[in-house]
């Protein structure tokens, strides 16, 4: 049995540097037509220069993929800089706050210093992207406490479309729901079906910790219903984020899931155990394209219903449900 979909669209995923990025953007292009790549790079994605590099280099490795891209807002921009990171590629701003996260070291403190650059954007009709989580606040409320800014940022820039990437928390999905249609967010294959047990619960799972958090049942059923109701707000964003094994399973261990190589799969599966396969291709390629106010893709990718199993690593890392056996196949 085949099932016909819209080459999915990614919009956010993390495809990394040097060697490995030539490996993620190949795995990334087999799975996706288009993606939002993240600028938490080493360096970091931060200039018009860097914008344009990164690009050319993830084209280079994946010559059909879309590559949108993103920069890191934990300084200042001008708006001729702001413009120039446009022309190169660059449709949305990702906000870290600081040390929240992977290569977050270099993020934000408090999120009202970037105001002159946001204004700037609003005005340049870009996006702000935002790792919604508050530094210091107990590990599993970060997303929670993290609200108060975003309404902030949605009263004062009216105009503004931002998006709540990675909803985790039931309050999240609820704050999201409520504010208005230029605020969206996107929703990872993780959070919609690991919670904290997935972590910790019985052994350790290094390759399930990523931020934020995947929380409690509730939040989980939470993430789940906004994506089953088929509200237009809401649409895939993988936060796929490769971490060597070596990385990984060490003292001091890096969060990120890699998703990529098996989320479409595991999409499917999990639409199609709720009864809502009609709602999957918005999800994947409709949704996120109009909020973007990019076109729809018009390409389709044809999936079979056929077993195979995960490998138990992938470019050197451990992949989202390794070892386990999924049922579609491209
Ligand atoms: O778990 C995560 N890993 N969350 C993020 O926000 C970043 C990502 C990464 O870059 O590894
Ligand atoms: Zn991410």
């Amino acid at each position: 049995m085949d099932l016909i979909l819209p080459l999915p669209d990614d919009f956010h995923i993390h495809l990394r540097q040097g060697k490995d990025l030539v490996n993620y953007a190949q795995s990334a292009m087999q799975q996706f037509g288009r993606v939002l790549a993240m600028p938490n790079t080493e360096p970091p994605i931060n200039s018009a220069e860097s914008v344009k590099k990164y690009k050319e280099e993830i084209l280079a490795a994946a010559p059909n993929l879309e590559v949108l891209l993103t920069f890191k807002l934990n300084k200042n921009y001008s708006e001729q800089e702001l413009r120039e990171m446009q022309k190169n590629g660059a449709i949305a701003a990702k906000y870290y706050p600081l040390g929240v996260t992977t290569n977050s070291q270099d993020g934000v403190a408090k999120i009202e210093d970037m105001y002159p650059t946001i204004e700037l954007m609003e005005k340049l009709n870009m996006v702000l992207c935002l790792h919604g989580e508050e530094p210091g606040a107990f590990c599993l409320d970060r997303e929670k406490e993290f609200l108060k800014h975003l309404e902030k940022l949605c009263k004062t820039f009216s105009k503004l479309r931002i998006v709540l990437e990675h909803v985790s928390s039931a309050e999240a999905v609820e704050c999201v729901k409520r504010l208005p249609q230029n605020v969206a967010a996107t929703i990872t294959v993780h959070h919609l079906i690991l919670t904290l047990d997935d972590i910790v619960g019985d052994s350790l799972r290094p390759q399930n910790f990523c931020k934020p958090l995947p929380k409690l049942p509730k939040d989980k059923e939470a993430v789940r219903a906004a994506v089953f109701s088929g509200n237009s707000k809401f649409f895939l964003g993988t936060d796929s984020a490769p971490h060597s094994l070596e990385k990984k399973e060490c003292l001091c261990g890096a969060a990120g899931v890699y998703s990529a190589p098996v989320a479409i799969p595991i999409l499917i599966e999990e639409f199609e155990n709720e009864n809502k396969l009609d709602l999957l291709s918005n999800f994947i390629a409709g949704f996120g394209a109009d909020f973007y106010g990019i076109p729809r893709q018009a390409k389709k990718v044809a999936y079979t219903k056929k077993e195979w199993q995960v490998p138990k690593t992938i470019d050197g890392a451990v992949p989202l449900k390794a070892g386990e056996v999924l049922r579609w196949q491209k």
